[in-house]
């Protein structure tokens, strides 16, 4: 392992891939940290003194660089003479701070859009005349001062990218990080290798390493607790926190009631083969008692994420902890809306959920960078139980966000034997391997139905199904009819009150996964 890797700075813009830029960077094995966006090249000595700092990369964001509030580079940023990449709102505000001539467009593209190559050379090499790639702007650089030259080109969009004639700079007003720009791995290959010359002495190995420092260092000798919900996440974290702090941790399995059927028994073996402290709590009347009469999303999220907080203070108090470890990720940090200028979409539990006074000195959390299948990965290299590995994520909150409205007993058991149905068909067809999550929803809407000969009138039950990479956008599955019709069945048959049976057809966006 080299004493310094070699990294690439991702400057933070506010936009939603900012993060996926750092992710790309490090499947190439090369190391990326994100920096604020006004970062002054004295940060960037400093930064130097840990990292090999190869090269900046400018992110998108939702603002147009001529807002008043608008977030702008350091003047002196370019006195670095580190190579530079600017990406769409990067790429625009690098070509006005060169003085280059950025306007609204007027026709504004969003989506997949046919550029054209004027000169494959630097970021571009190797590239065809014509690439699609994947655009989201409203303002456009028209023209680059004398000592650059464009790149390439759209219909709405004269300098579509830039390179300054002699200085390693240069600005696309696409997405190459996103996966519809077709050849945007190469785009970003040839800017670490061939501009920055970044070596790919990077692995995810390292961050093993890093994380389980990262943890001795902050905790030094203290005792600790980490909340277990035996989802992929958690389990992850408690396998670190477990090598980093041995018999000084106690990993905590709080059964709050909305876990699904069999949940509590599965943790419990496969956990108690660990050489950790194990407990499972039994809080099921403590949190039924908090949520009755609770029907907002937002307002359930808080109450569990607080009452999930009470319940380890308790137990650190027993157990003398001083800090408590969450298995929170990336993702998880997005939608709870940790960054400045992005939108809440939904309070995480284990994030925007947290009260805002705890009695733990620190709250500690190692995958806080992490996608989920980067988890998995290291979920792998641990050699977790593949019984943990491959499960499906499950949110925190459990059930309970899966239940539309008041959460009453009645819908509590719909919801865990409807969910064991869709969990039995569909690992019974073997398509689990390909889905992101499945599971069932018990709406807030009853419907007639006719059972035996007599009306009934009963709930209604979403089938939810979905596809995706890292959970930031998901596509419905499209399940086979004879998959969506045994479902069906057997949850009107098995379920009495159940009386009608749909399939959620929406993807992520506009939609989220879970319902709540
Ligand atoms: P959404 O519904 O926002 O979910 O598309 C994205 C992923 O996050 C999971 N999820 C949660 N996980 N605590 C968690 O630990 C939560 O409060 C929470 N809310 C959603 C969800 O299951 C999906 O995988």
């Amino acid at each position: 392992m080299p004493a310094k890797h070699d990294t690439l700075l991702i400057l933070d813009f506010g936009g939603q891939y900012c993060h996926l830029i750092s992710r790309r960077v490090r499947e190439q094995g090369v190391y990326s940290e994100i920096v604020s966006p006004d970062i002054s090249p004295q940060e960037i000595a400093a930064l130097n003194k840990t990292f090999n700092i190869k090269g900046l990369i400018l992110s998108g964001g939702p603002s147009s660089v001529y807002a008043p509030d608008a977030p702008k580079l350091h003047p002196q940023i370019l006195e670095t003479n580190l190579p530079i990449l600017g990406l769409c709102y990067g790429h625009q505000l690098l070509a006005q701070l060169v003085s280059g001539k950025v306007e609204p467009a007027t026709c504004k593209e969003y989506g997949p859009v046919q550029v054209t190559i004027d000169k494959s050379v630097g970021v571009l090499k190797g590239l065809n005349l014509n690439e699609q790639v994947w655009m989201s702007h409203s303002d456009i650089v028209l023209v680059v001062p004398s000592e650059f030259e464009t790149l390439a080109h759209t219909d709405n969009c004269p300098v579509a990218a830039f390179r300054h004639k002699t200085r390693p700079l240069y600005g696309l007003q696409w997405h190459p990080e996103v996966i519809h720009t077709k050849n945007g791995t190469q785009m970003l290959q040839n800017f670490i290798f061939q501009v920055c010359k970044a070596q790919a002495n990077w692995q995810i190995d390292d961050l093993i390493l890093k994380m389980i420092t990262e943890l001795q260092t902050e905790t030094s000798g203290a005792k600790a607790i980490i909340g277990l919900s035996g989802g992929i996440d958690s389990s992850v974290a408690t396998a670190l926190a477990a090598k980093a702090l041995g018999e000084k941790l106690t990993a905590v399995y709080v059964d709050h009631g909305f876990m699904r059927e069999g949940e509590t028994e599965a943790i419990r073996v496969a956990f108690e083969k660990f050489a950790i402290q194990f407990i499972v709590v039994d809080a099921k009347q403590r949190f039924m008692n908090k949520l009755c009469g609770v029907t907002e999303p937002e307002a359930k999220r808080k109450i569990m994420g607080e009452e999930f907080i009470r319940v380890f203070e308790e137990i650190a108090v027993q157990s003398g902890a001083e800090y408590l470890i969450q298995g929170t990720i990336y993702p998880d940090r997005i939608e709870s809306g940790f960054r400045k200028n992005s939108d809440i979409i939904k309070s995480h539990h284990n994030v925007a959920g947290l009260p805002e006074k705890i009695k733990f000195k620190k709250i500690l959390e190692p995958l806080r960078d992490l996608y989920k299948d980067e988890v998995r990965k290291i979920a792998t290299m641990l050699e977790l139980p593949k019984e943990i590995v491959n499960r499906q994520p499950f949110p925190g909150p459990g059930l309970a966000v899966r239940i539309i409205g008041l959460l009453t007993e009645e819908k509590v058991q719909i919801a865990k034997k409807s969910d064991r149905i869709v969990r039995e068909e569909i690992e019974r067809y073997n398509l689990a391997e390909n889905l992101w999550q499945y599971f069932s929803v018990v709406t807030n809407t009853q419907a007639t139905g006719v059972k035996g000969d007599a009306r009934a009138y009963g709930y209604v039950v979403a089938v939810r199904a979905t596809e995706s990479r890292e959970a930031m956008t998901a596509s419905f599955a499209k399940l086979p009819y004879e998959v969506l019709e045994r479902i069906s069945t057997r949850i009107t048959n098995e379920i009495s009150q159940v009386t009608r049976v749909v399939y959620d057809v929406t993807h992520k966006p506009p939609a989220t996964i879970e319902w709540e």
